[in-house]
């Protein structure tokens, strides 16, 4: 081994790698021809190797010449790692692009039911009247829901609620929202204002009018000096807002037993306006709830001095509110689920 060859195999070993490098196609291949040359059993350490055979003299040019030629691999590695490591970032650039051109997916947007919008629209027309709402339980007892709304046990008026059972005694499925109305005289004390919304439940031959599950909202007012005036104020202010501000009302009398007097409440036929049609069956009127005078039973179950205090109460069918409002000639869409129906209401 002499200088000259030694040097020729370092100077070789340079451009034989410098064109490997060139050709490396990818960083792991570059990784790998790295290894190969400069790796600590790589072939410059090899050719090195031959230097222990020269003349202590030669051997700082040789030593001189091999770090060129590191110096010169690794810059050229070092060169076409940056140059692949673009080629990657530009390729991953062009594939993961976002196109934001590309139209959207629309979101569904969802919309309340009729039903809870039409609770929501009553519970804000007495709210500006002070009302706060509250819940009462759909599983009753036979005394909150009939006993103490002066409803005796066998009494016939009985007959006006078709009830259903739970298999508990002297539990049952409340069939309307009054029972609500001793729940609040018992948890508050006057001045009252209450509304209880709620869902009620009636052994019912289901058709278009009527269905054995549904929808009340209860108004409660209780305080020293309220009158039936203050029920006929209310209740047209609360048939203007949801009706319409031309629309006459009129109280007709009803029977409930808890309460006394008792009135239906009618708006004029929002189709015909009054003169008779299909829509309001000739009448030229809709009813649209029951309301009246607490009755003093009612008040002192409720734990209150009929003497001092008075009250009125309605209930208001929601389904039948929402009828009117939206023109829905059949209760039991609102039960179906059907989206072709709901999504009429955005
Ligand atoms: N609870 C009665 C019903 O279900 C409605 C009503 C409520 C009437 C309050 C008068 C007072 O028909």
């Amino acid at each position: 081994m002499d200088l000259a060859q030694l040097t020729r195999d370092l100077e070789a070993l340079r451009t034989e790698t410098a064109a490997a490098v060139g050709a490396a196609a990818d960083i792991a291949a570059l990784d790998a021809l790295e290894l190969d040359v400069l790796g600590k059993k790589g072939r410059l350490t090899s050719v090195l190797r031959g230097i222990g055979g020269l003349p202590a003299e030669d051997r700082p040019r040789v030593g001189s010449t091999a770090n060129d030629v590191r110096r010169a691999i690794e810059g050229a590695i070092a060169e076409r790692r940056a140059v692949l490591a673009e080629r990657v970032l530009a390729g991953r650039l062009e594939a993961e692009a976002v196109d934001v051109t590309t139209p959207g997916r629309p979101l569904r947007r969802g919309s309340l039911h009729p039903i809870p919008e039409t609770i929501a629209t009553i519970a804000e027309v007495f709210g500006q009247f002070g009302f706060v709402t509250y819940e009462g339980p759909e599983i009753e007892d036979d005394l909150t829901n009939f006993q103490m709304l002066n409803i005796p046990p066998d009494h016939p008026a009985r007959d006006l609620w078709d009830t259903l059972y739970v298999d508990v005694p002297g539990k049952l499925l409340r069939t309307h929202t009054s029972p609500g109305q001793i729940h609040v005289m018992r948890s508050t004390s006057p001045p009252i204002r209450a509304l209880l919304p709620g869902r009620c439940f009636r052994f019912e031959n289901v058709a278009a009018d009527r269905n054995f599950e549904f929808y009340q909202v209860e108004g409660l007012m209780v305080d020293e000096g309220t009158t039936m005036a203050d029920l006929r104020g209310l209740l047209d202010q609360f048939a203007h807002a949801v009706f319409g501000h031309d629309k006459r009302t009129r109280f007709r009398p009803g029977y409930y037993p808890f309460t006394e007097p008792s009135v239906a409440f009618d708006v004029e036929c929002l189709v015909c306006g009054g003169v008779g049609c299909p829509a309001c069956k000739r009448m030229g009127w809709m009813t649209i709830l029951g309301a009246g005078m607490v009755h003093p039973v009612v008040l002192q179950y409720g734990g209150l001095d009929p003497e001092r205090y008075q009250g009125f109460a309605f209930g208001m069918g929601v389904e039948r509110i929402a009828n009117l409002r939206h023109g829905v000639p059949d209760l039991r869409l609102y039960l179906e689920n059907d989206l072709r129906f709901l999504e009429q209401f955005p």
